[in-house]
């Protein structure tokens, strides 16, 4: 079994996301509702938070309910939202210790007017954390972040604030929902699936992807650090050759 003592901490990820997958069907697999396998993904949820934090994980973003996922039954979308008002109000003082920063990515506007006051709550009170910062994709979607943002490009170009010759990444990335972080560096994602899901298409560009077989709520310190380690081994070209980089 890996331990955060496995890992090389020169040459961590700064920016790992992860797409938290197959909380229904490790319930299924128990003979649960699929409500059983969200909340016994809340402690994996924790658990992931704090290793990345002690490793030095600079951005850690989790994705936990996209755009897509309204389309579910109101049952568990209502058990998934009052988990989350559950969990923030729980963790704050553990969030504070850890002198982690949370921030929240997606449109927030569409949450129930409770979990907003609760996320806002907890954005404001750790605020000045200078440790880890853990993002919360919330109803986010990737096409929706990068529709808002051609969006708010035009409004400006067309008001002459910014001229159409001055369009560039960084000007993109400004007007992205995630302009507070730098792309992403590992993207892990749980249950098997090997999809995006409509998830930083854009900050994902240059991103190593890991595809593991495992449930979101058996997903262990142990499967952290292995898909850490197999960061490390890869070598990252950006389009040049392997004699370029050493
Ligand atoms: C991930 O688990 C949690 C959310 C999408 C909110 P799922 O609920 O998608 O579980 P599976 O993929 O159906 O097993
Ligand atoms: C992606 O999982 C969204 C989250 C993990 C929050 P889904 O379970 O919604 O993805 P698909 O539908 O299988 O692609
Ligand atoms: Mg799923």
């Amino acid at each position: 079994m890996y331990t955060l003592e496995d890992v090389n901490t020169n040459r961590l990820p700064k920016h790992v996301a992860i797409i938290m997958d197959g909380n229904g069907r490790w319930a299924k697999q128990r003979g649960k509702l699929r409500v059983f396998g969200h909340e016994n993904g809340v402690e994996a949820v924790r658990k992931t938070v704090e290793s990345c934090a002690k490793l030095g994980v600079e951005f850690l973003t989790l994705y936990a309910f996209s755009t897509e996922n309204w389309n579910r039954p109101k049952i568990e979308i209502d058990t998934l939202m009052k988990l989350l008002v559950a969990s923030l109000r729980k963790e704050l003082d553990t969030l504070n210790k850890n002198n982690i920063c949370l921030k929240a990515i997606g449109n927030i506007h569409s949450l129930p007017p409770k979990a907003q006051k609760e996320l806002s709550e907890v954005i404001v009170k750790t605020e000045e954390n200078s440790g880890m910062t853990l993002t919360l994709a919330l109803s986010y979607g990737s096409r929706e972040e990068l529709k808002q943002a051609i969006k708010e490009i035009s409004f400006k170009v067309k008001n002459n604030i910014i001229s159409l010759e001055n369009i560039d990444e960084a000007v993109i990335n400004t007007h992205l929902y995630t302009h507070f972080m730098p792309d992403v560096d590992l993207l892990i994602r749980t249950s098997g699936e090997c999809r995006i899901s409509n998830f930083l298409l854009w900050q994902i560009a240059y991103a190593e992807l890991y595809f593991i077989d495992v449930f979101w709520p058996d997903f262990s310190e142990h499967h952290l650090v292995e898909a850490i380690l197999s960061y490390q081994n890869r070598e990252r070209r950006f389009g040049k050759t392997s004699e370029q980089l050493s």
